[in-house]
């Protein structure tokens, strides 16, 4: 087994963001926030501690993504979810979220681990990817009439 300090050490190491929150009534508040979370969301650990991650969300909540996080999170199932975020400046990045509950039996409460991973340059080509699709079948369409 690892002892605690070389834990924190890996866990600040990573690329993506590792986030612990506690539920506390309808929220579930953090309690820790690595280095890469800091990078990703140009938020300090002191800003946001204590605070549920919706904070995040800004005023873009209408999100099929956030619906099922909400709802995994109420029946604490493990979920992963590429949801839009928005940093401290106001800028959007596309956070795939993987959150998963861990139970401490001794003293009965449920904690959540999150990991935050930006995939902003992907979801980005895919969208490319399919408006250069949807023009070549039409370009495809405008051949097939005009022959
Ligand atoms: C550990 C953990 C990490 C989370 N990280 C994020 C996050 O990075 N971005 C986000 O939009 N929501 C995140 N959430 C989800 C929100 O905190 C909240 O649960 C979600 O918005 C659904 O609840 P609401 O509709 O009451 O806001 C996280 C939740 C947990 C438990």
């Amino acid at each position: 087994m690892i002892n605690a300090k070389l834990l924190q050490l890996v866990v600040n190491a990573s690329n993506d963001g590792v986030v612990v929150a506690e539920q506390e009534g309808e929220d579930n508040i953090l309690i820790y926030v690595n280095e890469a979370f800091e990078r990703l969301t140009g938020y300090t650990a002191e800003e946001i501690l204590y605070q549920d991650c919706r904070f995040l969300q800004m005023g873009d909540r209408d999100q099929s993504g956030l619906h099922l996080v909400k709802q995994a999170i109420e029946e604490r199932r493990p979920t992963r979810q590429v949801v839009r975020n928005y940093r401290k400046d106001g800028s959007m990045f596309w956070n795939e979220l993987s959150i998963t509950p861990v139970f401490n039996e001794a003293d009965q409460l449920t904690y959540f681990i999150g990991i935050q991973k930006d995939v902003t340059a992907q979801v980005k080509a895919n969208q490319r990817a399919e408006e250069l699709e949807a023009e070549v079948a039409a370009l495809r369409q405008q051949l097939a009439t005009n022959s």
